[in-house]
């Protein structure tokens, strides 16, 4: 495992940085720590079968691979709460208000800054490799997808970031809390900056809106809903949607 990130390569324009990723893995097998990182995707994907925008030259898109044959497949959603805090703890020394959208959006103040699309391959029982790809907003200031609610860093600070400056710092604390494996830790500090983490909101799912107060996280990644009439329920992703008015 490298400390450092020497390992990054940089292409104009890519399909997607997690489909680049797979075809580079197949072929060379990489060390982990590896990145790719691009200034265009021409299909960018988000989770299920949404897309990514992202304007060219103006955004953060990259994807790590890492080798976590510690992690069991159970417990992958520490992956998520990994890569989740690493972009907190990045953008949080520049801008306040940043928040842990479950499962792993990354939001200032009801808006999408950040989406993070994890692809594991799990063989027997463990994760053999992890495919984890980044987008973050940085210097695009219009929107022009259905995306619900996207902001940038300039739209949040007004000015423009420098975005090689962002991946690596977001790389080191991706390496640095991987090497921890501290799941305790992972788990609190996931918690303690999660969006919603205080009070009721309103939720909807299968069943109907409701409001509801997020009481835990757990392991398997699911979330438990308190609802007002003091019924607990656990969601997995998909199965339950925040209502937000930005
Ligand atoms: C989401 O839907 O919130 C996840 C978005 C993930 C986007 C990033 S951009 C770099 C990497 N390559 C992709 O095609 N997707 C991820």
């Amino acid at each position: 495992m490298k400390k450092n990130l020497k390992n990054m390569l940089f292409v104009r324009e890519t399909i997607s940085t997690n489909a680049l990723m797979k075809d580079i893995h197949c072929k060379d097998k990489p060390d982990e720590g590896f990145v790719v990182y691009t200034d265009y995707q021409s299909a960018g994907r988000g989770l299920g079968t949404n897309s990514w925008e992202a304007k060219a030259g103006k955004n953060v898109l990259f994807s790590i691979l890492l080798y976590p044959h510690h992690i069991k497949p159970s417990e992958q959603f520490v992956i998520s709460q990994i890569v989740s805090i690493a972009i907190w703890e990045v953008l949080s020394e520049i801008i306040s208000n940043v928040k842990i959208k479950w499962p792993n959006d990354i939001y200032v103040n009801n808006k999408k800054i950040a989406g993070i699309l994890i692809e594991n391959t799990i063989q027997g029982n463990c994760i053999s490799k992890t495919i984890i790809g980044i987008g973050l907003n940085v210097n695009q200031t219009k929107f022009e997808s259905d995306a619900p609610n996207p902001v940038s860093l300039k739209l949040v600070t007004g000015k423009s970031h420098n975005r090689l400056s962002l991946i690596t710092k977001i790389c080191n604390k991706i390496v640095f809390l991987y090497q921890l494996v501290n799941y305790d830790l992972l788990k609190e500090n996931y918690f303690n900056n999660l969006f919603r983490n205080n009070g009721f909101f309103p939720y909807h799912s299968d069943s109907g809106s409701f409001n509801a107060k997020i009481i835990d996280v757990k392991e398997d990644g699911r979330i438990s809903l308190l609802k007002e009439n003091g019924e607990v329920k656990l969601f997995g992703f998909k199965e339950v949607e925040f209502v937000i008015n930005p």
